[in-house]
């Protein structure tokens, strides 16, 4: 299923319940396919509100699912508000995901959104240190979504946080409210062994179609995020679809 164009596979879905289904199942499977080999997995979370449907078809599929236990739950970005906030990507993550599945705290690894931007994305890249070592970082599945400007995480086009090279955590604005963001850079984002975009409804089609185009991709920032191993995968439905 699928086709190969250019730098990314591409499974175009035919709505966006399907879509959450068969990228459900897939992030279930890519999860443990890591688990098998490294004994645990570390699964990079997106925000926005694309990936809810997903989370949810994973905790009711899953609840029962000893594997969970070998996940660790990290976070692509996060808007600087509080944790409770009903823009904050956790609360999201938390209300659709982490909750109904029991994840034990010390698994989640939150960006604090109610520090300031700056100490928020050093404590954050503390954490990450510890958990994966400084050296050679591997992630194991990453979930993006995309942005109506081809915006991904909190990596906004013509931002100077897109040509960040060292550090994996950096302060970034958003020219939406939340301005004030949390984000991986692309030295991280870099850095999994799989990664999953998902995009839906005909609001996303041309930034689909200015990401994937297979004339000539525009340089935006999820056209800049490479997987360890194959090419990112696009679950797409019919509408975000349009333009391909
Ligand atoms: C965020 C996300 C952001 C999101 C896109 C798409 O914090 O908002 O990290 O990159 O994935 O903006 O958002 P929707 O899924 O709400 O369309």
């Amino acid at each position: 299923m699928g086709d190969d164009v250019g730098g990314a596979r591409i499974l175009v879905l035919a709505d966006p319940d399907t879509l959450a289904n068969q990228a459900a199942a897939a992030v279930a499977e890519e999860l443990q396919v890591s688990i098998r080999a490294r004994k645990r997995a570390l699964f990079v979370l997106a925000g926005g509100s694309t990936p809810r449907g997903v989370y949810e078809r994973l905790a009711s599929a899953g609840a029962a699912a000893p594997w969970w236990s070998a996940v660790e739950f990290l976070f692509g970005d996060e808007r600087c508000v509080p944790p409770d906030d009903e823009a904050s990507n956790y609360r999201m993550v938390r209300e659709s995901l982490l909750d109904p599945l029991g994840i034990a705290a010390e698994r989640v690894h939150r960006i604090r959104g109610e520090l300031a931007p700056a100490e928020a994305a050093a404590a954050y890249e503390r954490e990450l240190v510890e958990l994966m070592g400084s050296e050679t970082p591997q992630l194991d599945l990453l979930l993006l979504g995309l942005g109506e400007d081809g915006h991904t995480a909190s990596l906004f086009p013509g931002s100077t946080s897109l040509e960040e090279t060292t550090r994996w955590v950096v302060a970034s604005r958003s020219p939406v409210a939340p301005h004030d963001r949390v984000t991986l850079t692309l030295a991280l984002l870099g850095r999994a062994r799989r990664v999953f975009f998902l995009a839906t409804g005909r609001a996303k089609a041309a930034a689909v179609g200015a990401v994937l185009g297979s004339t000539s991709p525009q340089d935006l920032p999820a056209t800049r995020v490479r997987a360890l191993e194959g090419k990112p995968t696009w679950w797409l439905d019919r509408a975000a679809a349009a333009n391909l």
